[in-house]
C-alpha cells in the first residue's frame, strides 16, 4: 500500500498491540517515542521523528488505569503540537469517561464533554473513535469527529456462523439502534429487554418484548463493564425459552465481578473486539474471544490521510 512519509502513527501505553497491529495494515514503522517520569511520577514524553508539517495520529484507548491513559494521551498531543505537526489525530478506540454524558441528577459532571474539551484544548485538530457509547458525545467536539463502530467486525463475525432461528437482543433499551442495525445486517427478528439499573454495578432485566422462545440469541452491546447488563438480560431470555446465546460487544472493560458474573450466566459464546486489552485474568479464563478492529481503523487512517470518505467503510463491508 502506498502511503508517503507525510502519515505518522504513535502509540500510547493503553493499547499498542493494536497500534502496532494498525501500523501492520499499514505497512509503516510505528513512529519512535521515548516515555519517562521524573521521580515524583509525573510523565515525559519526546517523540523521536521529525512530525513538522506531518499528519499525525495517536493512538490511545483511555482504558484502565483510565485516568494514567487520558493524560498520557493529553501530554502525547502537547508534544506533537509544540513539534509543529500539521495535523494531530486522537484515535481513541475506547473512549474512558464516555458514559457521563448527562446530568441525570443534581450536582454531578459530565465527564465525556469534559474529556472532549481536554483533548481539544491538548491539541488534537480530529478524533477518530469507536463506539462512543452514545453517538451525539460527537457533538461534544467542536472539531471533526469520525465515529466507527465495532458492529461491522461482530455482525461479519455471527454472519459467518450461520446461526439459523435468529433473533437479535438489545439488553436495554439505548441499545436498540444498535440492534436493529444487526438485525438489519444478520436478517434475524428483533427483541428488547427492559432494563432497571439499580446501582452503577447492578442491572435487573425486567421484561422482553418481542419472542425469543426456541430462538438462537444474539445480543449486542457497546460495552461490558460490570456485565450486570448482559449477564441479566441472558438469564431472562434463557428463562423464556431461548437456545443458544451469543453476546457481542465493542468494548470488553471487564471490570469488577464481571468475570464472575460471566461464567454463571447462560451464555454459549461471548465476544468482544480489541479495542482494550484483555485483562491477564480475563485471558485466563480462556472463554472470550477477541476480534480485532485493526484493519477497520487502519483504513480509516488511510482514508483520513488522503481525504477520502470515511463513511464508505461502513457500506464497503
Ligand atoms: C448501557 O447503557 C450500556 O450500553 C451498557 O449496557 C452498560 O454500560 C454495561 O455496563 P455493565 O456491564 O456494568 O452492566
Amino acid at each position: 500500500m502506498f502511503l508517503n512519509d507525510n502519515l505518522k502513527i504513535f502509540s500510547g501505553s493503553g493499547n499498542a498491540e493494536l497500534a502496532r497491529a494498525v501500523c501492520k495494515y499499514l505497512e509503516i514503522p510505528l513512529g519512535g517515542a521515548e516515555v519517562e517520569r521524573f521521580a515524583d511520577g509525573e510523565k515525559v514524553i519526546r517523540v523521536e521523528d521529525d512530525v513538522r508539517g506531518r499528519d499525525c495520529f495517536v493512538v490511545q484507548s483511555t482504558c484502565r488505569p483510565v485516568d494514567e491513559h487520558l493524560v498520557e494521551l493529553l501530554i502525547y498531543l502537547d508534544c506533537l503540537r509544540r513539534a509543529s505537526a500539521k495535523r494531530i489525530t486522537a484515535v481513541v478506540p475506547y473512549f474512558g469517561y464516555a458514559r457521563q454524558d448527562r446530568k441525570d441528577e443534581g450536582r454531578v459532571p459530565i465527564t465525556a464533554k469534559l474529556v472532549a474539551n481536554l483533548i481539544t484544548t491538548a491539541g488534537a485538530d480530529r478524533v477518530l473513535a469507536i463506539d462512543l457509547h452514545a453517538a451525539q458525545v460527537q457533538g461534544f467536539f467542536d472539531i471533526p469527529v469520525d465515529h466507527l463502530s465495532g458492529e461491522l467486525v461482530l455482525s461479519r463475525y455471527f454472519r459467518d456462523k450461520k446461526i439459523g432461528n435468529l433473533t437479535i437482543v438489545s439488553p436495554d433499551v439505548g441499545n436498540m439502534k444498535i440492534a436493529s442495525r444487526y438485525a438489519d445486517r444478520l436478517g434475524g427478528e428483533l427483541a428488547i429487554v427492559h432494563k432497571k439499573r439499580v446501582s452503577g454495578t447492578e442491572a435487573i432485566a425486567q421484561e422482553i418484548i418481542g419472542d425469543v422462545k426456541g430462538r438462537n440469541i444474539v445480543m449486542c452491546d457497546d460495552i461490558i463493564a460490570t456485565a450486570g447488563t448482559i449477564c441479566s438480560a441472558a438469564k431472562l431470555v434463557k428463562d423464556r425459552g431461548a437456545e443458544k446465546i451469543y453476546i457481542g460487544a465493542t468494548h470488553g472493560v471487564f471490570a469488577g465481578q464481571a468475570l464472575e458474573r460471566l461464567k454463571e450466566a447462560p451464555i454459549d459464546e461471548i465476544v468482544v473486539t480489541d479495542t482494550i486489552p484483555l485483562t491477564q485474568e480475563a485471558r485466563d479464563c480462556g472463554d472470550i474471544k477477541v476480534l480485532t478492529v485493526s484493519s477497520m481503523l487502519g483504513e480509516a487512517i488511510k482514508r483520513i490521510h488522503r481525504n477520502e470518505s470515511v463513511s464508505n467503510l461502513f457500506t464497503d463491508h
